[in-house]
């Protein structure tokens, strides 16, 4: 018998971690975690211990409690629950309750098959050996499945415990859930718990049986207690013979219908019905058609071939195309950091490689910011504004839920992002129009998308005020540097804004929808508005008075060991040119042809020695900005200190994995092998490729899905590339910096 699935053969597509070292399990534990976009599990032991944080995070079920939960907070802000903990695992032997040994947990090995999404841990507690094999289905978003396999070196009474626990916590020790029921259901049982101001209801089923012929002794108990669903299979085990357990769950909550625990129990049947076999062969055929699609192939260099497919998988398993009401938090569904609120993280780095592999994700997440209008509209109008003005943090409802102080270097200071980092208006409708152009979806582009692009203009044409001289400028923002605040005509924020009011304005004029005069009126608004950009050097200033700030020396910087605000002061950094984040240069990035190559290059040359990339959202795009400049070793070096984020284990606190895998610095790896190294350019008239390919790489090869059609694109150091058309119309390509355009067509 085929006892527990076999992992994939070529090890290049295994992540494994040995033994269990308490500094890094938190982020072993993200960094391996299982997610379909639906749900999302960290790899914690089955079995818990003190440095465990296990945690099952649900998309889009939010709860705010009734009082600050943390001590920085002035009041409290909604955060993604920590769902019931459904793969939790007790094994008794001769009655007591076998732990792993210290030398046991050495011994452990944790492998992530990120080809076939699933986790198998293998480990021993006192002589007895222990598989446990967990994967979210990628083929049926609401089905988890735990096989579990007991090899015992010595006869005796075994019992495994397999329980859904719904007492759980949130890390920050906030209780969200409140039981509401337990109960016998499709040969398992039903945990039914409740959010406990927002009101979700959660429900698992839960079935798990021992498989093969049954052993000597077997019993199947079932306890319903509230908050917790436990099944016991005990038997007499005897020693050199292995003894399999499934465990089959489904899930439904109340965003999903009005039943959950209807849903729930009726999906139990259906999967039990199925099968292990069916759920499993599913899912790892789900996975396979999603790399197949989206697979980056880097054959000279195993540790970027490595770090690109990790981030690809983390990017499918932080999706949804079914789900229209949720989009992606800042840690995905790995981790609690940022309370999975969602950010421009979402539309400008985690979201493009979804455009480009899977459109209907990414059209998904544009819906999910559609549907959240009526929160965007509030906010503009709450703050005297036109139009819609999404909020900087979104949760569930799409109002503004960014907190209202942190803590930095151990002061608590105000959060002004939620009430003036306005960029992310000007992101989002860069995103909706970035999806049309991309898809051609054109019910897309006339309704949803043209409602976001309207309204996000007519919020930039009433944010914009008038001088005296006719300019235009947009006062007391944050732009994507947040060591900056209450800045004036930031470049990003202006750059942005007139692109969305031009792009508004020819959309309006094609197809209606705007008021007599409105289109005229956002063009002059956007010829008036401030640049920042010196028309001789090219050189933009980040925001009025930027180059006036003192010079800053960032020698020896490194963030994981403490960030510029720790270290200078909240306040005292402000006087300096330092830079959280890439600001100008991601204008740039996402409007590269619109400024000559000097500018490019003489952007970089001023703003790359000042940045101290605190934010994780900036290493991955100065690669794709350094490889676009054709600076190699520096691509090079910033891509592989990008994936060193959450590759690197040992890495403390918020700058490693712990919290939870940074989505947007994968999606930020993604986009600099796309947009950078492979020298991808969409345009109105089709793809245009200007590849930069390391020496080192023999060649770099990336699907691409562009309107209806699928591409595989490959691109050699020596400057050549080739397409090769997979599927769909044939797409207009143009093959290197200057060439001709000419159809790629099968
Ligand atoms: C960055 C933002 C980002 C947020 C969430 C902050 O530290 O400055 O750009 O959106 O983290 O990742």
């Amino acid at each position: 018998m085929n006892l527990i699935p076999p992992l994939s053969a070529d090890p290049s597509w295994l992540f494994v971690v040995d033994g269990y070292d308490p500094d890094r399990e938190a982020s072993v534990e993200a960094v391996l975690a299982i997610a379909n976009g639906y749900v999302g599990t960290r790899a914690a032991v089955d079995e818990g211990g003190p440095h465990s944080r296990p945690a099952t995070l649900i998309a889009g079920v939010f709860d705010t409690p009734a009082l600050p939960q943390a001590p920085e907070l002035e009041s409290p802000v909604p955060e993604l629950v920590v769902a019931p903990d459904w793969s939790r695992l007790r094994v008794l032997l001769g009655g007591g309750e076998l732990r792993p040994a210290a030398a046991d947990l050495r011994a452990m090995r944790r492998t992530l098959d990120m080809r076939q999404g699933l986790l198998l841990r293998r480990w021993r507690a006192g002589g007895v050996g222990l598989s446990s094999l967990r994967l979210a289905s990628l083929g049926d978003r609401r089905a988890l499945a735990q096989l579990v396999l007991v090899e015992p070196a010595a006869d005796g009474e075994i019992c495994l415990e397999l329980s859904v626990d719904g007492q759980v916590t949130n890390a920050n020790d906030t209780r969200h859930l409140a039981p509401v029921s337990c109960f016998p259901a499709a040969g398992g049982g039903v945990l039914v718990m409740r959010t406990i101001q927002s009101g979700y209801t959660i429900a698992l089923a839960s079935r798990a049986e021992l498989v093969g012929p049954p052993p000597a002794g077997l019993r199947r108990e079932l306890s319903f207690e509230a908050g917790r669903l436990t099944e016991r299979i005990s038997f007499s085990a005897q020693a050199g013979r292995a003894y399999l357990i499934h465990k089959l769950v489904a899930l439904a909550t109340s965003r999903d219908g009005a039943d959950p625990a209807g849903m729930a129990a009726a999906h139990l049947a259906d999967l039990r019905a199925g099968g292990v076999d069916r759920l499993l062969s599913d899912h790892i055929a789900a996975w396979a058609e999603r790399w197949a699609g989206a697979g980056p192939e880097i054959p000279g260099d195993a540790e970027v071939q490595r770090q690109a497919r990790f981030a690809v998988y983390h990017l499918i398993g932080a999706a949804n195309p079914d789900d229209e009401r949720a989009s992606i938090g800042a840690r995905a569904l790995t981790g609690e950091r940022y309370r999975g609120h969602v950010f421009w993280d979402t539309e400008i780095f985690a979201w493009p490689p979804l455009l480009y592999t899977h459109p209907a994700s990414a059209r998904a997440l544009l819906m999910y910011r559609y549907h959240n209008l009526p929160g965007a509209r509030a906010k503009a109008a709450a703050m005297g504004y036109a139009g819609a003005l999404f909020p900087w943090e979104s949760a569930d409802t799409g109002e503004e839920v960014t907190p209202d102080s942190m803590l930095s270097g151990g002061a608590r200071v105000p959060v002004l992002t939620g009430g003036e980092e306005h960029h992310i208006a000007a992101d989002v409708a860069y995103a909706a129009a970035q999806y049309a152009l991309a898809t051609g979806d054109q019910a897309f582009r006339r309704g949803p998308g043209a409602a976001i692009m309207l309204d996000v203009a007519r919020f930039w044409a009433s944010r914009a005020e008038p001088d005296a001289d006719g300019a235009f400028h947009i006062r007391r923002v944050i732009g994507p540097d947040e060591y900056h605040e209450t800045v004036d005509d930031n470049a990003y924020t202006n750059g942005l804004a007139a692109w969305a009011l031009r792009a508004a304005a020819d959309l309006a004029e094609e197809l209606g929808g705007a008021g007599a005069g409105e289109p005229a009126r956002w063009r002059a608004v956007a010829d008036g508005l401030v640049t920042g950009c010196d028309p001789a050097s090219g050189l933009i200033e980040q925001f009025s008075g930027y180059h006036l700030l003192e010079p800053i020396d960032l020698g020896g910087h490194d963030t994981s060991i403490a960030t510029v605000d720790a270290r200078l002061g909240w306040y005292a950094m402000q006087r300096t040119r330092v830079l959280k984040q890439a600001d100008a240069l991601m204008l740039l990035i996402l409007r590269w042809d619109s400024y000559p190559p000097a500018a490019h290059a003489a952007n970089f040359a001023y703003y790359e020695p000042s940045t101290s990339h605190d934010s994780s959202l900036s290493l991955s795009f100065h690669a794709l900005f350094a490889a676009r400049l054709g600076r190699l070793d520096i691509a090079q070096a910033y891509l592989r200190r990008a994936a060193l984020i959450d590759l690197d284990l040992g890495r403390r606190g918020h700058a490693g994995a712990s919290d939870g895998v940074h989505i947007a610095a994968q999606g930020g790896i993604w986009q600099a092998l796309a947009l950078g190294f492979l020298g991808m350019r969409p345009a109105a008239e089709g793809l245009r490729f200007a590849p930069h390919v390391p020496a080192g790489w023999r060649s770099l090869t990336m699907p691409i899905a562009w309107r209806g059609s699928r591409l595989r694109v490959t691109a050699w150091p020596d400057g050549r590339v080739e397409a090769t058309h997979e599927g769909g119309p044939p797409v207009r390509v143009a093959l290197g910096a200057n060439a001709a355009w000419s159809d790629c067509r099968l």
